[in-house]
């Protein structure tokens, strides 16, 4: 099968990144990293890519403070350079802009530490707990425009339990997060994404059953 060509943005420690490059070094996903790409120098993302011989790039955002349309042309330019297809926030601690996404048309992919629409933005573990949410969890979307507002592609769900510390709660997530971002990059590696308006549609998706989940 053909290998889909990734372009991955980081900002820091990687995790994502790293379960990412074991699925393809595994043979389990259908793709190759042409190149990782940090606004932090000293991301660990960066040494990750590099133990596994992937090009690491620091595109500093110093010179672009208010300038994100500028920045994001400079990350296009290496992006193209590298021929990447499908581009693949991990981490990545910038707001993209049209300049990217007119680049890359619905071939922008972020995951997200909540199930979406539920708890956008930042320390969301610790806001669906205060919450008291029962149910949380990962989704990978398509990025648009908004903030954590695109189309959805893959959901994970997690419970939430009463003794759950922002920590315990993250940590769990997280693993659920290595799987299901290697799995929405398979779909699309396979060409069995499709969107329409706000719905991806999934080729040999799930069928009607009577799966529930009940917390407690
Ligand atoms: C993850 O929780 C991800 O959902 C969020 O940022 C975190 C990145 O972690 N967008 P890592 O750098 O992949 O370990």
């Amino acid at each position: 099968m053909k290998k889909v060509k990734l372009g991955v943005l980081v900002s820091g420690r990687g995790s994502n990144l790293q379960a990412i490059i074991d699925n393809i070094e595994s043979g389990s996903l259908s793709a190759e990293l042409a190149v990782v790409i940090s606004d932090q120098a000293d991301a660990y993302s960066l040494e990750r890519a590099k133990k596994h011989n992937i090009s690491a790039v620091h595109v500093s955002a110093k010179d672009y403070t208010g300038k994100r349309d500028g920045y994001d042309a400079l990350l296009v330019k290496e992006l193209q350079k590298h021929n990447v297809e499908l581009v693949v926030l991990a981490g990545f601690m910038r707001i993209i802009t049209p300049t990217l996404l007119k680049a890359f048309p619905n071939r922008v992919m972020n995951i997200h530490p909540a199930l979406l629409p539920a708890f956008p933005g930042l320390h969301v573990q610790k806001t669906a707990l205060e919450h008291g949410a029962k149910f949380s969890g990962c989704t990978v979307h398509f990025v648009d425009e908004g903030m954590d507002t695109g189309p959805i592609i893959i959901q994970a769900v997690v419970p939430v339990l009463d003794n759950d510390t922002e920590d315990s709660l993250s940590a769990r997530i997280l693993k659920q997060e290595h799987k299901i971002y290697s799995r929405a990059i398979q779909l699309y590696a396979e060409g069995k994404l499709k969107v329409e308006g706000r719905r991806v549609l999934v080729t040999g998706g799930k069928t009607a059953g009577d799966e529930f989940l009940i917390n407690p």
